[in-house]
Formats: structure tokens, C-alpha cells, sequence
């Protein structure tokens, strides 16, 4: 009896569908008139092509902003490199941990952040050749008693979230320790430690010494500790499997051969770059 009527239920509901022409599949690839067709016309061919770039620009040297451009060595660098490599692009600030996220669900193609490879997310997106070999640096004010990284236990630390910078500091005052801050961006962290809210920064050595150049009335210091931060590289970040790091891994070496790579380092940073030890790290 049941069945029966469960039966007479869907073969009306079946008929009521079909008079009202519902086909949900169908629906959406129906022609829209002239009138409201206006969002779903197909892409340009140069809109198609255009790549989107993902950064996070509250992090200089690399990429902040001046007004509304985005400016930095990775800015110079993506530029040289898609023009080399023949591509058409559009860099947006996202943020830092949207760019986790747009990669994977394909908002955007590649990113450039100065995105440490590390092991972790070496497993889920793919990475080009290094570009740039950084390490870890404590900045705190003078005052504040810092020799080495063993320093910072018991100090109150600000480090970006989901980066290097926290692992690095987490690897000396353990992970969930109340003294540990975590901000949205590098920038916030600094903004903090110029407040007094926080004792010392721990991150990425040319962001470190680039506070320091922006702030040349604060007495900031700045403690390296090769035994507890170790050397970490760069890479541009590609969805996992993506045909582009082919294409920009060959327009890299090629600007790394030519002396574009140099000339853009030298006038973000004011020295030559490393070429041997860049070039050892495949
Ligand atoms: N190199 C560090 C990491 O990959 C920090 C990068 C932060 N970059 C930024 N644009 N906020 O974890």
C-alpha cells in the first residue's frame, strides 16, 4: 500500500515537473537573449589567457603596496619572467592564506609571495626552481635582551600565521604557547612590536632588514641564529601538477642567465646575488 502510493506520488511529481518544463541540467546552457546575455558571453581570447597571479603585499621587500600598485622584487621578478616567458597576467592582493586556498580551488594559476618550499607544501602544490634563499631573524627594540633564538623563550613573539616564521619560533617555544602572537600579515606583527604589544618579530631576513631600513629612528636589532633557523628558498606556487611550472621554471633560468634576475636583485636589496648557491638548489 505504501509503495503504491509512493509510486502515484513520483509520477505526479514527474508530471508536474515536465508541465513546467523544469530541466535543470539543460537550464543553464539554454541561449540567453540579447538583453540579459551580458554575463554569460564568452571570455575574450586575451581575457582567457590572462593569468592570475595571488600574492599577499604587506610583506617588503617582496610585495607591499605603494597606494594602490603593488610594488617588490617579486613584482620585478613575476614581471621579467612572464615577459620572457610570453604571458599575460594580473597580480591581485589576496592575502596569505587565500592563496592556499585560491590555488586549489582554481581563483587563481600561480602565486608569488615569497613562498618558502617547504616539505608540507611541496606535497600539495607544485613549486618552480628557488628564486631567492632567505633564513630566519629575530627583530626586537633595543632593551630587550635577545642573543640568540634560544632568547625568545619566555618573551612575548609576533610572527605571521601559517609561516615559516611561526614554525620557526614554534620549534623554540613549542607549539600553542600563550606567548606566541599570531597576526594576519608580517606587517601587522611589526606594527605591533612598534606598539610594545610584542617583544620581537621572528621572520623572513630581508623583510627583517628591510624594517629596520624603514625605521632608521627606532633602535631595532636583529639577531640571526644559523644553528636554529635554517636556510629555506623561494619558489613561485603552482596548482599540483600544473603545466606552468615547465614554462616558468625555463623563463626563470633564462632571466637568471641573462642578468635580469641580477639586475632586479641588486636594485631591490643593493648587492649581487648568489648565483652559485641559487643555481645548486634544483
Ligand atoms: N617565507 C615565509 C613562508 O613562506 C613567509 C612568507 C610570507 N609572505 C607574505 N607575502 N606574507 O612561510
Amino acid at each position: 500500500m505504501k509503495k503504491n502510493l509512493f509510486i502515484v506520488l513520483l509520477i505526479s511529481m514527474v508530471a508536474i515537473l515536465a508541465a513546467c518544463g523544469a530541466n535543470p541540467s539543460n537550464e543553464s546552457q539554454e541561449p540567453t537573449n540579447g538583453s540579459t546575455g551580458e554575463t554569460s558571453e564568452p571570455a575574450t581570447p586575451e581575457e582567457q589567457t590572462k593569468l592570475v597571479v595571488g600574492t599577499d603585499a604587506a610583506f617588503a621587500p617582496f610585495e607591499s603596496l605603494d597606494g594602490e600598485d603593488i610594488v617588490g622584487f617579486d613584482v620585478d621578478l613575476l614581471d621579467a619572467v612572464m615577459e620572457e616567458a610570453g604571458l599575460e597576467y594580473e597580480l591581485n592582493n589576496i592575502g596569505w592564506d587565500p592563496i592556499f586556498l585560491s590555488l586549489k580551488d582554481g581563483s587563481i594559476d600561480l602565486a608569488i609571495s615569497g613562498i618558502t618550499v617547504t616539505e608540507e607544501r611541496d606535497q600539495e602544490y607544485d613549486f618552480t626552481r628557488p628564486y631567492f634563499e632567505s633564513t630566519h631573524m629575530i627583530a626586537f627594540y633595543e632593551g630587550t635582551d635577545i642573543e640568540s633564538a634560544n632568547d625568545l623563550e619566555g618573551k612575548i613573539i609576533g610572527v605571521q600565521t601559517a609561516t615559516t616564521g611561526q614554525i620557526a619560533a614554534e620549534a623554540i617555544v613549542g607549539e600553542l604557547n600563550p606567548n606566541l602572537q599570531l597576526f594576519e600579515t608580517t606587517a601587522l606583527a611589526f606594527a605591533s612590536l612598534k606598539e610594545g604589544n610584542v617583544e620581537a618579530v621572528v621572520t623572513d631576513i630581508a623583510v627583517a632588514a628591510e624594517f629596520v631600513k624603514n625605521n632608521p629612528e627606532d633602535n631595532v636589532k636583529l639577531v640571526s641564529d644559523p644553528e636554529n633557523f635554517e636556510a629555506e628558498y623561494y619558489g613561485m606556487m603552482v596548482p599540483e601538477g600544473s603545466e606552468l611550472k615547465e614554462t616558468l621554471d625555463k623563463a626563470l633560468t633564462t632571466i637568471i642567465d641573462n642578468g635580469k634576475y641580477a639586475e632586479i636583485y641588486e636594485k631591490w636589496f643593493g648587492s649581487t646575488p648568489n648565483l652559485e648557491t641559487l643555481l645548486e638548489q634544483e
